[in-house]
């Protein structure tokens, strides 16, 4: 056992808006915090016709925490964060928003202080040394879109066992204990300052930020799509946020589809 894990503080709501600055707070609906719930994103989408835009909800615990791809997210009490944020998209299409999601949590975690190298794994994941820091799912009902974020902070032994190694988390990085409400301050205060920029101008502001932290470009990978996996090597993203992989001298946008790693190509 860590010695971070009896130095985890729980979420409150007033020391979390002290961190948060002017413009996040105009654009913050309400911050609900819960101690245990199945899922912050079906509380929000259950709530998405009657709550407004910037509307928070965060969990100490998820007894059906929901990871992509119908997996389930593991979500212990009192250790990481879970977080959904509800906004309703009149104009843009919201396809490759996770993307710019990713971005900004790297923002976060910057000005929280972590100045280690982070990456970006299309669509989505956040990537430190190869191992899985935080990852994003979007659900979608109506105009409402629920962006729900589960970053590890600390994760039990038992729990990375379970994620076979493929996981990290910030205490372990960091090798320090983690303020937990000074980071989800933190976290709004760049979603709710960058997603209105993402809905202005869609993915085009984010791409430089992209290239500059992504995990595969170069690598060669399996994308797992639907009933078909292609291999290839990944060239980058373009400006819809398709992942370019180039395959038997032909170059492939995917919209969507799970990535594996094969191997790295020796430059
Ligand atoms: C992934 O598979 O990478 C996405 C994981 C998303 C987990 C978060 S935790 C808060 C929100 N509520 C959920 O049920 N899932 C998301």
């Amino acid at each position: 056992m860590s010695i971070y894990s009896s130095q985890i503080e729980l979420l409150n709501e007033q020391t979390i808006q002290t961190v948060m600055d002017d413009t996040s707070l105009s654009r913050l609906g309400k911050i609900e915090i819960f101690e245990s719930i199945d899922s912050t994103n079906q509380y929000l989408l259950e709530k998405s016709k009657v709550y407004k835009s910037g509307h928070v909800c965060f969990a100490e615990e998820q007894t059906d925490g929901r990871g992509r791809h119908g997996r389930c997210w593991l979500s212990p009490k009192g250790t990481n964060i879970y977080c959904s944020v509800l906004w309703h998209f009149l104009k843009q299409d919201v396809a490759n928003l996770s993307m710019a999601i990713a971005l900004m949590i790297i923002d976060a975690l910057k000005k929280y202080g972590m100045n280690k190298e982070m990456k970006v794994k299309w669509p989505n994941d956040i990537m430190f040394e190869g191992k899985k820091l935080a990852g994003i799912l979007l659900e979608k009902s109506g105009t409402g879109v629920v962006i729900g974020i589960g970053l590890n902070i600390f994760l039990p032994d038992k729990v990375k066992a379970a994620l076979e190694g493929n996981a990290t988390d910030l205490c372990e990085i960091m090798s320090e204990p983690v303020k937990r409400n000074y980071l989800a301050g933190l976290l709004l205060n760049e979603l709710l300052t960058q997603i209105p920029l993402y809905e202005k101008g869609g993915l085009n502001a984010f791409l430089e930020k992209w290239h500059h932290h992504d995990f595969l470009i170069e690598k060669k990978v399996t994308i797992h799509n639907g009933n078909k996996n292609i291999t290839g090597v990944v060239k980058g993203v373009n400006e819809s946020g398709e992942l370019l992989v180039l395959h038997e001298d032909e170059i492939i946008g995917f919209r969507c589809g799970e990535v594996s790693v094969r191997e790295k190509l020796s430059s």
